[in-house]
């Protein structure tokens, strides 16, 4: 089990409920024979995730309102980029999306400052710790506070939809981004993505996630993947679209983009 820490004791009380809501072992300090090179910790700024060694990543939290994802926001290329395509966004009014594998919320993110409704839907406790800090502290941004209003979250994990999980209305699209299992080491992957495949695993059940998907969203279902990945569960999708390194499968619908 993940320890969490405080950075300072005025936030003890505050570490002591994240650990109890979310099933992570409090401690004041990490203890020094801790058998795992992760753990979160709170500080005023945010609740962030930091690994111990040489190949850490830095600390990591989720921040919709600058670096990487404002830039994106601002600069990302709005609704004609390749993945707002693929999700139909150009097409759909005020689309109702679901992300069913929202890990760090940054495509998830996109869609929302793009004008759909997102539901985030996240299974792993750490992710959505961190991704629901994210999010609470977002809204106290004049900038996006409008965007993160159309954001709702669901901890829990997306094969149970339909089944223990019921959505209160149907969405029009799908999407799923699991983290794929890199295989070759030399393989250029980010740190950051390293940390969270080493620290939640690699989704090696994601084939299952496409046909509940695909009995539950109204119109279509898209899947990121890397360039050269196979289909999810063997599946052909009705079409792709592709980037320099990641391919949309797009899976349900008739009409190309
Ligand atoms: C590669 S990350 C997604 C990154 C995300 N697209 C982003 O922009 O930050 C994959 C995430 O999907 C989550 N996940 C995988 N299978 C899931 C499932 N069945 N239900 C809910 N979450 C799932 C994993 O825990 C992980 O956090």
């Amino acid at each position: 089990m993940i320890s969490i820490i405080p950075s300072e004791a005025i936030l003890i009380e505050e570490t002591q409920q994240l650990a109890k809501h979310w099933g992570f072992n409090y401690a004041s300090i990490i203890p020094e024979n801790s058998a795992s090179p992760f753990y979160l910790q709170l500080t005023p700024q945010h609740l962030q995730l930091i690994q111990i060694g040489k190949n850490s990543p830095g600390a990591i939290f989720v921040d919709f309102t600058s670096g990487q994802v404002a830039h994106r926001r601002l600069y990302g290329g709005g609704k004609s980029q390749t993945m707002a395509k693929a999700i139909g966004l150009n097409k759909i009014s005020r689309p109702l999306i679901l992300d069913a594998t929202a890990g760090m919320g940054k495509d998830a993110f996109v869609f929302a400052s793009l004008g759909a409704r997102v539901i985030m839907m996240e299974r792993s406790p750490i992710s959505a710790a961190l991704l629901s800090d994210g999010l609470q502290r977002a809204t106290y941004d004049n900038d996006i506070a409008d965007i993160i209003q159309n954001i709702s979250f669901i901890f829990g994990d997306a094969r149970q939809l339909n089944s223990t999980i019921q959505l209160k209305e149907i969405p029009d699209v799908i999407y799923l981004d699991p983290m794929f299992p890199h295989r070759n080491k030399s393989a250029a992957i980010k740190k950051e993505m390293l940390a969270f495949q080493q620290l939640i695993g690699e989704d090696l059940d994601s084939d299952e996630l496409l046909d509940v998907c695909r009995k539950v969203a109204k119109q279509r279902v898209v899947v990121k993947r890397p360039i050269k990945a196979a289909f999810l569960n063997n599946t052909k999708p009705t079409y792709s679209m592709k980037m320099k390194k990641h391919r949309f499968d797009v899976y349900g619908c008739t009409s190309v983009v």
